[in-house]
């Protein structure tokens, strides 16, 4: 008899197992794609140009952006804008968002793929942590500004790129930026993966009955340029010792393209995916007490409200 796992080890499963495809257009969406630049965010944008989305790539790099909205939009006959913002400036995401709802009448898909593994401890210029405010803190705060539009363009879908690095740690609201805990670059990106799977489970309430779904997934365990700012040691050590063992990041484009167009989806919010199947978090990122402190001070700190905890001592 074949023994199933915990739901805590399905990952291991769930990495080996057939992932769901689908055929279904995207044809006439708006799709908003974070961090599309690279890797995951990049097979993502392509996967939707080939369904016939209409594209906006956001991105820190318009040259970067530029070369690939020209490879993309012509082999796939779509349009793609470019607006520009580095996430580890909440000040850019706002004004990014403003550039998407002046020339966006209509989003039927956000993607937030953005993202970083830094092992040394950074902050930002408004003195967040960094791999904190890039992974949650600035994806957060756009989709909270775009919510209104996507209620409006309802049906439409939130799918926000997370990981079961989640699995490598929870977060200590009391020590935001490290300053009483050890640094490393495992537990801060665990750190911000749970604060944005907490967050998915906030948004997904909120939600019920508008028309807006969110859920989370994992792209897979792929070959990308995350952690290549770790210097020419670490990127030695990614290219010899962990590259053998990923996997071509199309599967995670393919993934995201079924979770943003299979019909089967539609209505179905608030879960986490494993590329495309359903999967069990961490017990830590299912702490709705957790999550709502989370929710609490994350809208504290990108300004959405007024600050009703502090980031720390
Ligand atoms: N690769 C994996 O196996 C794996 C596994 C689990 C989860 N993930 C998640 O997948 C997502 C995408 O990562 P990836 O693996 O595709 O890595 P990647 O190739 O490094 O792509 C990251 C993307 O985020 C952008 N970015 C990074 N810092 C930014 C900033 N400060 N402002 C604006 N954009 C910024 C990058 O822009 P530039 O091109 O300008 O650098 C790039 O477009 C991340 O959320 C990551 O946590 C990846």
């Amino acid at each position: 008899m074949k023994r199933e796992l915990p739901d805590q080890l399905m990952f291991i499963v769930n990495r080996r197992a057939i992932q769901k495809t689908t055929d279904a257009s995207m044809q006439g969406k708006v799709c908003v794609v974070t961090g599309c630049t690279s890797g995951v965010g990049f097979e993502a944008l392509r996967r939707l140009a080939r369904g016939g989305a209409q594209l906006v790539m956001v991105c820190r790099n318009r040259q970067k952006a530029e070369a690939i909205r020209e490879q993309t939009a012509s082999r796939y006959g779509v349009r793609i804008d470019i607006v520009t913002a580095d996430f580890r400036d909440l000040g850019a995401v706002r004004a990014a968002a403003g550039v998407l709802l002046d020339g966006c009448p209509r989003i039927d898909l956000l993607i937030n793929s953005v993202g970083l593994h830094s092992t040394t401890h950074t902050t930002t210029a408004a003195g967040l942590e960094t791999v904190f405010c890039v992974n949650h803190l600035a994806p957060f705060l756009l989709t909270h500004l775009l919510l209104d539009r996507m209620k409006r363009s309802a049906p439409s879908r939130i799918i926000q790129v997370n990981s079961e690095g989640h699995r490598f740690g929870s977060i200590d609201l009391d020590d935001l930026d490290w300053k009483r805990r050890r640094y490393t670059g495992l537990r801060s990106y665990g750190a911000s993966k749970t604060a944005q799977l907490l967050s998915v489970w906030e948004f997904a309430d909120r939600l019920e009955g508008t028309g807006v779904t969110i859920n989370a997934m994992h792209p897979g365990d792929v070959r990308t340029n995350i952690g290549n700012n770790n210097g020419p040691l670490y990127r030695l050590f990614k290219r010899t010792v962990v590259w053998p063992m990923l996997k071509d990041p199309v599967i995670s484009g393919e993934a995201l393209y079924f979770l943003a167009a299979a019909p089967e989806l539609a209505g179905v919010s608030g879960r986490f995916f494993h590329l495309t199947i359903e999967e069990k978090p961490a017990a830590h990122a299912l702490d709705r007490e957790l999550g709502r402190r989370v929710w609490e001070l994350s809208l504290a700190l990108t300004g959405l409200a007024p600050a009703a905890f502090s980031p720390g001592p």
